[in-house]
């Protein structure tokens, strides 16, 4: 019930915020957090995305409770970009699916990242094209929680410490 009422203050939210309803595909410049809901596990819900450096220009996408570690992300198009103070782009990747996995990793790499990102009531999709099948949370080899996809053409059997989550699109102050 509480999962549900944060909901639906971000949908009413985003009702009321004209730029929202914009922000498919278009060139919109609001900022937004990523920020989890809707998971069965609580310490899985209201945790944002953020790059965690793993190498020159790679990170994870890990999450924290902190928003001021959060990640502050747009969209360009159907890209999903993020402004992580360089003078070089970061983007949204998805990495592909090419070992039969079920499901697979979330990086920001610097980079325009990869297309097909669009918002719904439901919160930040990719195409189902590209194979998307929804967002995971696992507790992850950082420590913490991290984020990965679904690979909808396989059944997912995640582990207990992994949970389904939506992914909203929370603007920045
Ligand atoms: C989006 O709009 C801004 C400001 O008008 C412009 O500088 C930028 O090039 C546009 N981006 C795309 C992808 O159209
Ligand atoms: C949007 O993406 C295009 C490349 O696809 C890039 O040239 C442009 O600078 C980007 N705009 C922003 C605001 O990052
Ligand atoms: C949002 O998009 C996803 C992916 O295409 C779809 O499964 C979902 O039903 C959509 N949500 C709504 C409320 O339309």
């Amino acid at each position: 019930m509480k999962v549900f009422g944060t909901l639906s203050l971000l949908i009413g939210a985003a009702i009321t915020s004209p730029s929202l309803v914009a922000r498919q595909g278009t060139n919109v410049t609001d900022t937004f957090y990523l920020k989890t809901s809707g998971s069965e596990n609580p310490d899985h819900n209201d945790l944002y995305v953020y790059g965690y450096h793993t190498g020159a220009g790679l990170n994870d996408a890990v999450l924290t409770p902190d928003v001021e570690t959060a990640s502050k992300g747009y969209l360009n198009g159907t890209n999903v970009q993020f402004d992580l103070h360089t003078t070089f782009p970061w983007g949204l990747y998805p990495i592909g699916v090419t070992n039969y996995a079920a499901w697979q990793f979330v990086e920001l790499n610097a980079g325009y990242g990869i297309e097909g990102f669009f918002v719904n009531s439901t919160g930040l999709q990719w195409s189902e094209r590209n194979g998307f099948g929804g967002w995971l949370v696992c507790d992850w080899f950082h420590n913490a929680p991290q984020l990965f996809y679904i690979y909808r053409y396989y059944t997912p059997k995640y582990p207990a410490s992994c949970s389904e989550v939506k992914l909203l699109t929370e603007p920045t102050a």
